[in-house]
């Protein structure tokens, strides 16, 4: 069972600090982002901590739109640092091919503590709900949440051709994959993320997660409030909330963000 506020830290050899260093953190990912002549949007802040989506500064409407997403969940850190190892690998040139917007930190009381849930015990990954054609909050829905849900028109036309949200599952030695395709079964966008995490961790064998039993690692199409199956439901085309495993050496696990966010992008762009 995970708990809120039981709190979690790692050193990074890579990046030379804790997990939860937000001034560092920050520092280099405004580095790579001004490198990348990348825009800031700010959509609100918490405790004074900003909320912002970085994009590219030319949109082409003829190019693929994707969201990558990190930092719902404090304690989940090797997908923030994974995002700046990213980015960091990137050159202006991908602008030509992609319209790419980052997501990189939603939760920055939780990141800061290293747990899970925002300063007031809620969960910014819950309460998106999607009704009759309307973005809506709930009773459940985070201060996290409701900045973005306020800006939910525009978080789906920067998603439209897929979303990525990098979680990791504190509990685990193993990976799996969340993922959302229009069809009955995983098609190869879920199975290539799934393979590409494979390359770092094994595979989760027979357990349930929260309920739910993944099939070969997948857990496909099940649309609850969270944030990623709030965009599919709204119009984006395809989705994947990737579960890297805490359990697992800290830089094996930012190495396998960066590589997930590399090989869906790739995807993106091959399939357009
Ligand atoms: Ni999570």
């Amino acid at each position: 069972m995970r708990s809120p506020f039981k709190t979690y830290q790692w050193k990074s050899n890579k990046f030379a600090c804790q997990s939860n260093d937000i001034e560092h953190f920050r520092a280099m990912f405004d580095e790579e982002i001004m490198r990348l002549d990348m825009q800031k949007k700010e959509l609100g802040s918490v405790y004074e901590h900003p909320i912002a989506i970085y994009r590219n500064e030319h949109i082409d409407a003829d190019l693929p739109s994707v969201l990558i997403c990190a930092g719902f969940h404090g304690e989940e850190a090797a997908a923030n640092w994974g995002m700046l190892d990213f980015i960091s690998q990137l050159q202006t040139s991908v602008f030509q091919s992609v319209n790419l917007s980052l997501l990189p930190l939603v939760n920055p009381t939780g990141f800061i503590k290293g747990y899970r849930c925002n300063k007031k015990g809620q969960n910014p990954n819950r309460g998106f709900e999607f009704i009759n054609g309307q973005s809506k909050a709930s009773d459940i829905t985070s201060d996290e949440g409701l900045i973005l849900l306020k800006y939910a028109k525009f978080l789906q036309t920067i998603s439209k051709d897929g979303v990525l949200t990098c979680h990791e599952d504190i509990l685990q030695n193993e990976t799996y994959i969340y993922s959302f395709e229009p069809r009955p079964s995983p098609g190869k966008f879920s199975l290539s993320m799934r393979d590409k995490l494979t390359e770092f961790f094994p595979l989760i064998t027979d357990q349930d997660i929260d309920g739910l039993w993944p099939t070969e690692g997948i857990i496909f199409n099940h649309f609850d409030t969270s944030f990623e199956a709030f965009l599919v439901r709204s119009g984006s085309r395809v989705g994947v909330c990737s579960e890297t495993p805490a359990l697992a050496d800290f830089d094996q696990r930012i190495a396998a963000n960066s590589a997930l966010m590399q090989t869906f992008v790739n995807y993106i762009i091959a399939n357009h």
